[in-house]
């Protein structure tokens, strides 16, 4: 673990980034946070040796296992992303001794609350002051239907909070309130224990890497449609969950930081590797090519059961577009970075039914429009949309993070072709979910300081 060790969280480190020149070069981002946090939950809960190749080791995801850990699995890191986790089993977990710390990872103590749900434990759960912040009610409403209960919270439905799960969740068919991966994965991870079945439905359909890896192990579990954009999930209860090899392929949400920043970075050519193209995370992709990107997406293949391509980026005049609030849960985490792509662009964009931006690590509506302003970038909120009007980028300003990760790498970007540097009050979150961020942009070229 010696490379690899939760990092309590150190004092805000400021960092400026300044106009650089072309950006060049190959990089390969980490691995998926998402399929990461995953991977070592479904190997705490099968039966046997699950090995991982490619796992990210942000803190967020190294708080995920050291629950696992607390939970019974044991863990052993090999070599840089190669893991191995023996699971305790499904139905076999231990009491926790200790409080489950998640530090700044909405993921993994969401989906840990409905592991912990649906089995016969109490857990406390906590993290910064940022998770203790975000809103627990909608993971625990659905799984007290399932018959798990809260001893203690904080007041909202908040952490710190005590959980006890219960030795037969019952079956349940639960219809999301909105569009959330983490709620949904919740439900059929509590479910998994049921002697029943247990159905999600989502109106909007959310990232489907649960429902890809619950197959990969073994369970039974079902995708149909459901309206016009929704999804109807079903699990069958109690499956037998045996150990598998995961590949993480590179995260989507992660190579959009090198990806805007080759846009608009004046002479840019760069290849971002292994990227995951799973439609359900490719909204800004979609979006970016709309408003006139050069990129082509190269080398298609499969790695571990998701759809991977390197993308060669060029620098391109970028216009703006409207954004359908449909497309919002297959771009939710990469606003902050559009934000900026748009400050950039000709004309106005328009992100529209952006509420859930308000609930992640930092309210992100607030926060990316007030670090625009800070940088001179015409921009307004108007209910839950949006407005950028682009095309001269000042700089010069000083931006908040909010222990948000994806804030100050979208403001870092904004500086490499800003007139004036952008700075941003607080680095040391990036290592949630990108601990190598600023090597791998400084290979390409990029100036911080
Ligand atoms: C995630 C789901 C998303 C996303 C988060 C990761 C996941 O949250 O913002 O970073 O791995 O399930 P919601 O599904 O709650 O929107």
């Amino acid at each position: 673990m010696s490379n690899a060790a939760v990092h309590a969280h150190a004092p805000a480190a400021p960092l400026s980034a300044h106009k650089s020149g072309p950006l060049f070069g190959r990089v390969r981002p980490p691995g998926d946070k998402s399929v990461s946090h995953r991977a070592l939950i479904f190997g705490l809960l099968a039966i046997g040796e699950t090995r991982i190749e490619g796992l990210l080791e942000g803190d967020d995801v190294l708080r995920t296992a050291q629950a696992c850990r607390a939970l019974g699995a044991k863990i052993l890191r090999h070599a840089e992303g190669r893991w191995s986790v023996w699971g305790a089993g499904l139905g076999s977990l231990l009491q926790p001794a200790e409080t489950l710390d998640f530090g700044n990872a909405g993921t993994g103590s969401r989906l840990m609350m409905g592991v912990v749900a649906g089995h016969p434990i109490v857990a406390r759960f906590d993290g910064d002051a940022s998770l203790r912040k975000r809103p627990m009610k909608r993971i625990l409403d659905p799984l007290a239907l399932q018959g798990a209960q809260v001893l203690e919270e904080a007041e909202g439905g908040r952490l710190p909070l005590v959980l006890q799960g219960s030795s037969e969740p019952l079956p349940v068919e639960y219809k999301t309130p909105v569009a959330s991966a983490q709620i949904k994965s919740a439900v059929l991870l509590c479910g998994l224990n049921s002697p029943g079945q247990t159905t999600v439905i989502e109106a909007e359909a959310s990232r489907d890497h649960t429902e890809k890896m619950l197959a990969h192990f073994g369970a039974k579990v079902t995708s149909e449609s459901y309206g016009a954009h929704g999804r109807k999930v079903t699990l069958d209860g109690r499956p037998e969950l045996l150990a598998r090899e995961v590949r993480v392929p590179a995260d989507p949400s992660s190579a959009a930081f090198p990806l805007v920043a080759a846009l608009i970075v004046e002479g840019s050519d760069i290849v971002i590797e292994g990227v995951m193209t799973n439609p359900l995370r490719s909204g800004l992709l979609t979006t970016l090519l709309e408003m006139g990107a050069d990129i082509a997406m190269e080398n298609r293949r499969e790695e571990g059961g998701e759809e991977v391509a390197d993308m060669r980026v060029r620098a391109s005049r970028l216009k703006g577009v409207d954004v359908p609030a449909e497309r919002a849960p297959s771009m939710i985490d990469e606003y902050p970075i559009l934000a900026v792509a748009a400050s950039f662009a000709q004309g106005e964009t328009r992100m529209r039914g952006l509420s859930e931006l308000r609930v992640k690590e930092s309210d992100r509506l607030e926060a990316v429009a007030a670090g625009l302003k800070a940088n001179g970038v015409d921009c307004e909120i108007v209910g839950d949309d949006l407005i950028v009007r682009g095309g001269r980028v000042a700089g010069g300003g000083m931006v908040e993070t909010h222990l948000d990760h994806r804030i100050a790498m979208s403001f870092l970007v904004m500086g490499l072709a800003a007139e004036q540097a952008v700075a941003v009050d607080d680095e040391t979150m990036i290592a949630t979910s990108f601990p190598a961020f600023r090597a791998l942009m400084e290979r390409l070229g990029a100036r911080f300081s």
